[in-house]
């Protein structure tokens, strides 16, 4: 099963219509896209002709069962075969549920992924996890199934809100941290509201192969938690998006490791200073005793032992385990 995680294809390009010679081998394509970007693929479904293509509102309430089944049923009330092609244009929310669709339909057929957001760019398209969320219970149904392809175009970025582009900024911020590499020319350009192309690609392909070592999640891929373990942790509790959360939770973690004498004395502050001047938040709106609950129950917490990526310095990750006791 794992082969079909080798060379995991990340392209760019400068336009829409770059994505049309990667849809060549594909006799009939059906689209799936983001009801927010329909204006910019008109010039690409024009150009490529799809059997059928079905507009779909992002956000998370997309990501049901329910919208599975819509798109299950319009397939078949397509003609969709085996060897029918979807192409999923939109945010993580919908490459998650369209790629989930495309894996379990007819047994699985091939997808690939336009992703419009920054956060889809440099993480949800990339990596194989597809998911829907059930019973109240974010991403617990899902597939490891990758796309043919994730095709990263940077125009879809001039018409993402500010709040959306922060929360990719995070992600962005959290892979380059890990990686070491471009982070200082990340923080420069995201002060100032923009994002290169090459940053995006470097830290797509630094995940793609991250994911290549690990395609089901149990070892190298463990690293892209970094933040996310106060992050989701002050997400629940504060309401505050999952971009900001995360963003305050590497901070945290970079405290924790100063504290624990893994970091150099001013590496949290540092990144607190980046961060804030790029306008993300920095401080924990609530107590850290308040957060523990939450901690404690994390998915990767067992025995009360919570593994935490700590940031040691850029491009320097370690693994610890944090004992919290029970109340
Ligand atoms: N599969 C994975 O490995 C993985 C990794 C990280 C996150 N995720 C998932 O990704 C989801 C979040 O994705 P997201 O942050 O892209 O959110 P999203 O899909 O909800 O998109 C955010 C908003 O921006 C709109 N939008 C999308 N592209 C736009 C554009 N170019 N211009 C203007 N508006 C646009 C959407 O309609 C939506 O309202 C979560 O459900 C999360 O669980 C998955």
């Amino acid at each position: 099963m794992a082969k079909a995680f080798e060379n995991m294809r990340v392209v760019s390009g400068s336009g829409i219509l770059e994505v049309v010679p990667l849809l060549k081998d594909y006799k009939d394509i059906f689209v799936v896209a983001d009801a927010a970007v329909q204006a910019q693929i008109a010039p690409l479904l024009e150009a490529i002709k799809p059997k059928a293509s079905l507009t779909l509102r992002g956000g998370e309430a997309v990501k049901s069962l329910s919208t599975v089944e819509d798109i299950a049923g319009w397939l078949m009330a397509s003609g969709a075969g085996r060897d029918a092609f979807m192409l999923i244009v939109g945010g993580g929310t919908i490459s998650d549920v369209s790629a989930f669709a495309a894996s379990i339909y007819k047994r699985g057929i091939k997808f690939g992924i336009v992703p419009t957001t920054l956060l889809a760019q440099v993480d949800a398209a990339i990596g194989g996890k597809n998911a829907v969320d059930f019973d109240g219970v974010k991403n617990v149904l899902g597939t490891f199934c990758p796309p043919e392809f994730t095709f990263i175009c940077p125009t879809f970025l001039e018409t993402l809100p500010r709040k959306e582009f922060l929360c990719g900024a995070t992600e962005l911020l959290k892979t380059l941290i890990i990686s070491g590499q471009g982070y200082d020319d990340a923080v420069a350009h995201l002060k100032a509201g923009v994002c290169p192309l090459g940053l995006i690609t470097d830290a797509a392909r630094f995940k793609a192969a991250l994911v290549e070592q690990d395609p089901y999640d149990n070892g190298a891929r463990r690293a892209l938690n970094l933040g996310h373990t106060y992050g989701h942790a002050i997400e629940a509790v504060s309401g505050l998006s999952h971009g900001e959360a995360v963003a305050i939770g590497i901070i945290m973690a970079a405290q924790l490791a100063e504290k624990l004498g893994k970091a150099e004395k001013g590496f949290a502050a540092m990144l607190e200073a980046d961060f804030a001047a790029i306008g993300l938040p920095t401080k924990c709106p609530v107590e850290v005793g308040q957060l523990e609950e939450f901690v404690r129950q994390d998915k990767k917490a067992a025995g009360g032992v919570v593994r935490f990526i700590l940031p040691v310095g850029i491009g320097q990750i370690e693994e610890y385990d944090l004992r919290i006791a029970k109340k």
